[in-house]
């Protein structure tokens, strides 16, 4: 991927302009500092109204007034990634046993889809067959692998791994297949169990693969490779990374730093959410609809204040605004707009578009020519690479593109990912609709509680207290958001 050239880039040119910064430093140190003592000064006042405890922060008014400061990415306190195989790991079984796979979902969850579906064929013992893409799903995209990925790479990179094939060889093609619906969030036990299938079936066909491997405890070998498979086999196409790695230039002539915001405020995830806070009457029904229609969305009946009080909506553009401002950038900050079609187009776009005039999207990077022959899975994945490649990455929501980006730019060197706190966001947000609260005053309290949502290194989340049996393995934080501790490693 483009990544890591465009890292280094961006590194050598910071450095050329520190002589710059290095007389108006001095200055500016002078500034923050008198600021930095009319923050401590007020630090009482604050803590009575939000009734919540303003622990020291090392930089309080730094963080606001330094743009190095906003930038900066977090410390990777010396950690790396590691994807090495350890010294008991065999090499690939030649298998007869094939396995093939429908995927399902967005791009972002067919790629740790299929990122399952090697570890299973390693744990199984199975040659692995090119999965199928999802083509009927919301997304309705004819794409093929080849399409998306680099599928010649992808079979050459995971060669000491599993051995992958493009087709099932023509003589198996007629014979009867185990068809599985493997359990979600299954581990080891349950797919050394299922190697039973082998003694009837010659080939088994996987029709889901979301979701079906479990986050924890797995053997470190099975979990290294599922990042050897994600970050390294599984990259995109020549034509999509070409192309995504000019976006990322292009962004970089406009300013020295841009925002990766992605918004996930788009018509099926605020269906699917219930989420209709700001809507107009009319809207709200639209969305109603097409939930009651969608039939594999099992909850209908959705109160949208409880959701949104819950933390559970994604932001609206309005309040992504207010969020990045209140955190300090800038309104002429570069901020790339990673989603699909916004609801409701300029009308709710507008909020943000007024506080943060600099918004520019693929569809006003690239021309219409150079996005003729790109499917919705290939327009996301120009969405992905400008995200990884981005100085910070802000999800307004925590789905699977959210994730997997953390993830990704965590097991890069941890670059910054800003995670909204969106239950706490909401109460104050609505303390200012109320007229409790100037919006000019939420810097110190947003800061405060995105001091630890930065991206910077922590272990995985084993999900929340007391919590035991299969529900706990759905909350657990996603191995794909955070792969660390075993492909970040301290040697
Ligand atoms: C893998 O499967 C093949 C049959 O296709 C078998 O001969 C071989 O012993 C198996 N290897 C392991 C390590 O289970
Ligand atoms: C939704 O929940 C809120 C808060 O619990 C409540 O006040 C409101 O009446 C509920 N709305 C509906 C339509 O049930």
């Amino acid at each position: 991927m483009v990544n890591q050239r465009g890292h280094h880039h961006l590194q050598s040119s910071r450095h050329r302009k520190s002589s710059f910064f290095s007389i108006s430093l001095y200055v500016i140190l002078i500034f923050a500092l008198s600021i930095f003592t009319f923050m401590l000064y007020s630090k009482d006042a604050l803590e009575d109204e939000y009734g919540m405890p303003l622990l020291r922060v090392e930089k309080p008014s730094i963080n606001k007034l330094l743009d190095g400061q906003l930038w900066q990415t977090p410390s990777s306190l010396g950690l790396r990634q590691c994807v090495k195989p350890t010294s008991k790991y065999r090499a690939t079984p030649v298998s007869e046993h094939y396995m093939t796979v429908k995927t399902n979902g967005g791009l972002n969850q067919m790629r740790t889809g299929v990122t399952d579906m090697v570890a299973v064929a390693r744990i199984m013992n199975a040659t692995l067959v090119i999965p199928q893409l999802d083509k009927s799903s919301f997304w309705q995209d004819s794409s093929t692998f080849s399409n998306i990925f680099d599928e010649p790479h992808f079979i050459k990179s995971l060669g000491k791994d599993v051995r992958i094939v493009k087709e099932i060889p023509k003589e198996l093609e007629s014979l009867p297949r185990a068809r599985k619906h493997f359990s979600s969030w299954a581990g080891l036990g349950y797919y050394e169990e299922m190697t039973v299938l082998w003694k009837e079936y010659q080939v088994i066909h996987v029709v889901k693969s979301d979701s079906r491997l479990a986050n924890n405890d797995l053997p470190l070998d099975i979990q290294r490779l599922r990042c050897r498979a994600l970050y390294h086999a599984l990259r995109f196409s020549p034509s999509i990374e070409s192309l995504g790695k000019k976006l990322v230039e292009r962004l970089r002539s406009r300013a020295q730093r841009y925002i990766a915001l992605h918004l996930r405020y788009e018509k099926d995830m605020l269906s699917f959410t219930g989420c209709t806070y700001g809507l107009t009457v009319a809207e709200s029904e639209e969305l109603r609809i097409m939930r009651e229609k969608t039939s594999h969305w099992k909850v209908k009946n959705i109160n949208s204040t409880e959701q949104r009080e819950a933390g559970l909506c994604p932001l609206t553009p309005k309040e992504v605004g207010i969020f990045l401002k209140a955190l300090g950038y800038p309104p002429s900050t570069l901020i790339y707009l990673a989603a699909g079609e916004i609801y409701g187009g300029d009308t709710h776009l507008s909020e943000l578009t007024s506080r943060f005039p600099n918004i520019v999207s693929e569809e006003m990077l690239a021309s219409t020519e150079e996005l003729k022959d790109f499917s919705n899975h290939a327009s996301a994945a120009l969405d992905y690479i400008v995200s990884i490649e981005s100085d910070i990455f802000v999800p307004s929501y925590s789905g699977n593109m959210a994730r997997a980006v953390e993830g990704h730019r965590r097991f890069l060197g941890h670059r910054k990912t800003i995670n909204p706190d969106r239950k706490s966001l909401v109460q104050l947000f609505d303390k200012m609709e109320a007229g409790q609260l100037e919006e000019s005053s939420l810097s110190p309290p947003v800061l405060q509680l995105h001091r630890k949502r930065f991206g910077g290194p922590r272990r995985r989340g084993s999900g929340p207290p007391g919590i035991k049996g299969r529900v706990r393995l759905r909350l657990e934080e996603s191995f794909y958001q955070n792969p660390f501790p075993e492909c970040i490693c301290n040697s």
